[in-house]
């Protein structure tokens, strides 16, 4: 595989955009917004710049690194010699099935059409596709250049072959890729979601409050972040629409959002990304301000 082509320019998209560059890929971004990928080539840099102050790469390639990343508007041309696709698009369903009929439509037949879904199935994506036994989920975690997994989530029809191929590209990127099948929240989501909306019930039913809740998972359990940290972290709105889908897949009333969970996003305090979520957070600053007020 050379040509690696992500679609979607946020978060998750300009990471994994970033890790395939710094591997030796040749990385097509594509959002339809000019914009977005302006911002995503600049957190990018930032990002490298993190990484060239550790001493963990050096200025060249960093400056490598950037000159195998390309950028389009066009899925049609920015698929059109893609080995891999990795669409790391918003969250929603008719987004994702339209964006995976544009790409099979325009990708070579042998490509493998990849999502970095957290909850979407994809035996459910693939069936938009001519080609399911090359669909396959290969789900990285935020921060991408520095979390170690992959999860790589084969859907109903995804082939062996298929599933070999993105494990051992996954560690060509030095990450560690662990191989789970398709069902509601995968592995890594329907673990962490009920744990973050149990937080979130202990702060609602007023059992302790946003820091010493927080505190009590980072240094009783050695986690880097507490559960309301990591939610403002992931979104609020992320990990609603999350516990959605555990709880429509499963049924269990266990999964079921936390009131207060709907609320906040209803209100738009989605975490980080919104400025206020479970704590207040300002640009350039890492100070851990609490927003919740009971
Ligand atoms: N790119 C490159 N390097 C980065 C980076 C980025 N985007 N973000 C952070 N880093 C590096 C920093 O340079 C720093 O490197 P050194 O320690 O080698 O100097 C290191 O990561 C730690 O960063 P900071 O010192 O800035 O901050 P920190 O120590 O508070 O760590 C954190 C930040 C890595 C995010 C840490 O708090 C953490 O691991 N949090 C939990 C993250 C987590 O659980 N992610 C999964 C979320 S769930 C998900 O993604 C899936 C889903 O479907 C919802």
């Amino acid at each position: 595989m050379k040509n690696i082509s992500v679609i979607g320019g946020g978060t998750m998209g300009n990471g994994i955009a970033h890790v395939f560059a710094q591997f030796g890929f040749d990385v097509t971004l594509i959002d339809v917004q000019p914009a977005a990928l302006e911002k995503a080539l600049q957190t990018i840099a930032n990002n490298l710049d993190r990484q060239v102050k550790k001493g963990a790469l050096t200025e060249e390639d960093k400056a490598a690194t950037l000159g195998r990343i390309r950028t389009t508007t066009s899925i049609a041309e920015g698929v059109a010699l893609a080995d891999l696709v990795v669409e790391a698009a918003t969250e929603n369903v008719g987004l994702k099935l339209k964006i995976f009929g544009e790409m099979d439509q325009a990708a070579p037949a042998t490509a493998i059409l990849a999502t970095n879904t957290s909850s979407i199935s994809i035996t459910q994506i693939a069936a938009a596709t001519k080609r399911p036994t090359q669909v396959i989920g290969m789900h990285f975690m935020n921060p991408v250049p520095v979390m170690k997994l992959v999860e790589v989530i084969r859907g109903y029809a995804t082939s062996d072959a298929v599933t070999a191929q993105i494990m051992e590209l996954s560690r060509q990127l030095e990450k560690v890729p662990v191989e789970v099948n398709d069902y509601p929240g995968f592995v890594a989501n329907r673990i962490l979601m009920p744990m973050i909306n149990e937080a979130i019930y202990t702060l609602f039913e007023g059992v302790s409050g946003v820091e010493e809740i927080d505190t009590v998972m980072k240094l009783g359990m050695a986690h880097p972040m507490g559960p309301l940290q990591l939610a403002d972290f992931i979104g609020l709105d992320v990990c609603l629409s999350i516990l959605r889908v555990l709880h429509d897949g499963f049924g269990r009333p266990h999964y079921a959002p936390c009131p207060l969970l709907v609320n906040m996003v209803t209100a738009g305090k989605l975490g980080a990304k919104s400025g206020e979520g479970f704590y207040k957070y300002t640009p350039g600053s890492k100070e851990l301000v609490v927003a919740y007020k009971r």
